[in-house]
């Protein structure tokens, strides 16, 4: 009796798989970019547990690599941190190339990395407007485009961008991050 569900539910995530909705971690790669911290982390770990091969980037090196072993010692899968400053115009290009030369495949691209400056918007130095600009916006648009070609030629592959729901409405002190996760939104919705 208790088994039923249980049997019903591995034959739907194996339809799910089948059909292309979900997809089996195994011999499967996922790059998730502020992978060391907060949602990034917390995504790091469904995907291990998935036993998803993980590619990790952020800054902070040490932070990256803390992680890194944490998820293989906890869930036995293999974890490479990739120390990187996305707000680098060059970044993106500089992470597929290298991607591409080492023969890693991606198969699922988490564009999580981004922040948000707290500040009335004529307060907050130009730099960091643009900062914020530059990771939430240009970088999760340049990776997007870069991987999302390979993605289309093996039609397979998902691409999941950490957008919020400061998306969908004006926000107090935080303009530019609302205004950045809206295009995060509507990039998403359209094709
Ligand atoms: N926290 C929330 O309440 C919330 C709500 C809705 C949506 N979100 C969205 O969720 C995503 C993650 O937010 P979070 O709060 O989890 O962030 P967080 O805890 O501050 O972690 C950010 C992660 O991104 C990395 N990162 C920051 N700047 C980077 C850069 N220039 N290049 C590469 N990596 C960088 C950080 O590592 P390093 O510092 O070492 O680079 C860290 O791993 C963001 O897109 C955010 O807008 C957050």
């Amino acid at each position: 009796m208790l088994t039923t569900p249980f049997v019903i539910l591995r034959a739907l995530r194996g339809l799910l798989i089948r059909i292309g909705v979900i997809m089996d971690g195994k011999h499967h790669t996922a790059l998730i970019t502020g992978a060391s911290a907060g949602i990034g982390r917390e995504l790091a770990k469904l995907l291990a547990q998935d036993d998803y091969y993980l590619l990790l980037v952020a800054r902070d090196g040490s932070r990256l690599s803390q992680s890194a072993d944490e998820l293989q010692r906890q869930f036995g899968i293999t974890a490479k941190s990739f120390p990187l400053d996305l707000a680098a115009e060059s970044a993106p290009q500089f992470l597929f190339d290298q991607l591409q030369r080492e023969g890693v495949i991606i198969d699922v691209l988490v564009n999580n990395a981004g922040y948000g400056k707290l500040g009335a918007f004529a307060e907050i130095p130009l730099e960091e407007s643009l900062g914020q600009i530059q990771l939430n916006i240009t970088a999760l648009t340049h990776l997007t485009k870069l991987f999302l070609g390979p993605m289309l030629e093996r039609r397979s592959g998902k691409i999941l961008n950490v957008a919020s729901t400061a998306g969908f409405q004006p926000g107090p002190l935080m303009a530019v991050y609302y205004a950045t996760k809206a295009y995060v939104v509507l990039r998403s919705s359209g094709e």
